[in-house]
């Protein structure tokens, strides 16, 4: 009877410390090379599919559920039901006997406290960092919701914590998308194409000379750029928010990355030297979500494309989603595009297209091509 008890014991306080450790694991992000990838290897099915399952949406909540449990029926084992128990055994004619082995010594009382204090830690460190991006989304909010006027009157505290907090969102903004290209496969993430044909299609639809200055924004680690040099472009840029993603796409092309000049720069803080042919943009400029991204990002191109240069601009549509890889996003249709971009562009062609993700959900993008006024 000791025996059992004191294996169930060591199982229910084990559960209760290592469930925190995994909690933290899938919190962290590393959750789909670390936890789920074993697992769906197991069941043959991709751990993208898997990690975009609702069974994962409600896997904290049932890790919650089980480490409460077990550290009730650990406590209880170790700190209740002991005292009945040696009542009881006591309560003859005899006597105690034979004593009990006592429990603390199977399952040491400062392993349950151990396991208590690492699980309140992690707890809290996730629900912080929770608590600190809903309070950053309310601040862009707020940020669209004050009138200029207003803007213009605040004491000059409340503008230096607003600079301070947009300086956070920014470096937030690039963590999220280093940690992304740090733990994400490619065809782990929703934008992924083997062979982006709808932007190959602009360039030699649009007989895009071999030698015009092209710069992808938000490139990422996509293939576009391969495809571009396979056609025999030699002046190509990508720029990218993010160095990991930068390091991947330079490792994926080895020698050939050296025909390519890479920034890793957020779009808003780019000054370029230069002026462009062609500026391209599928999937990045959706992310700026409030007037000031939106007009900093038109200012921006309208300077850097060389006359008569095009624009190939791709969004998600007014039928497409409302986030990507977690984040808010600009939804756009045809009329929005001419609002933004009409002054100093003239529209020549606008679609809509569905794009096919490695889940096997499709997401509605629109695709615009400019050409510079
Ligand atoms: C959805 S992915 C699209 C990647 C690529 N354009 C494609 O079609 O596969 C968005 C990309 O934009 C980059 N990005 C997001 N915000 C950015 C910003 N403010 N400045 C520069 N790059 C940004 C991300 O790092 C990421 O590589």
């Amino acid at each position: 009877m000791i025996k059992i008890k004191s294996i169930w014991s060591t199982l229910t306080g084990s559960v209760s410390a290592s469930i925190p450790l995994f909690f933290a694991v899938c919190k962290s992000g590393a959750c789909a090379t670390v936890c789920v990838s074993p697992i769906a290897s197991i069941f043959g099915i991709s751990s993208a599919s898997l990690t975009a399952s609702p069974l994962m949406k409600s896997l904290f909540p049932l890790l919650l559920a089980i480490s409460a449990v077990a550290f009730t029926i650990s406590y209880y084992k170790l700190y209740v039901l002991p005292k009945f128990d040696s009542n009881a055994s006591c309560a003859t004619d005899c006597g105690c006997d034979t004593p009990k082995k006592p429990l603390h010594k199977t399952f040491p009382f400062w392993s349950f406290w151990v396991g208590l204090v690492v699980s309140i830690v992690f707890f809290t460190y996730f629900e912080v960092q929770n608590y600190n991006s809903e309070n950053q989304k309310v601040t862009i909010t707020e940020q669209q919701s004050v009138p200029a006027t207003e803007k213009t009157t605040e004491a000059c505290c409340t503008t230096v914590r607003n600079v301070n907090k947009l300086k956070n969102m920014n470096l937030d903004k690039k963590a999220h998308w280093e940690n992304v290209f740090a733990t994400k496969q490619e065809t782990e993430v929703s934008w992924y194409q083997q062979k982006p044909e709808t932007s190959i299609n602009f360039f030699i639809e649009n007989n895009i000379p071999k030698d015009a200055k092209i710069i992808d924004i938000g490139g990422g680690d996509s293939y576009l750029i391969d495809n571009l040099l396979d056609l025999g472009y030699t002046n190509l840029f990508l720029l990218d928010i993010s160095a990991n993603a930068i390091e991947r796409i330079k490792n994926r092309l080895g020698a050939e990355s050296e025909k390519v000049t890479f920034i890793v720069s957020d779009i808003l803080d780019f000054q370029p030297e230069t002026s462009f042919d062609v500026w391209h943009d599928r999937a990045s400029f959706h992310f700026l979500t409030t007037e000031k991204e939106i007009e900093t990002y038109k200012n921006l191109v309208s300077n850097s494309i060389s006359e008569n240069g095009f624009m190939f601009l791709g969004t998600f549509s007014e039928n497409g989603p409302l986030k990507c890889s977690g984040l808010e996003i600009t939804q756009y249709s045809e009329q929005k595009f001419d609002r933004i971009f009409g002054t100093n562009f003239s529209k020549m062609t606008c679609f809509t297209e569905n794009h096919q993700t490695p889940f096997d959900t499709t997401q509605n993008f629109i695709f615009c091509t400019f050409k510079k006024k």
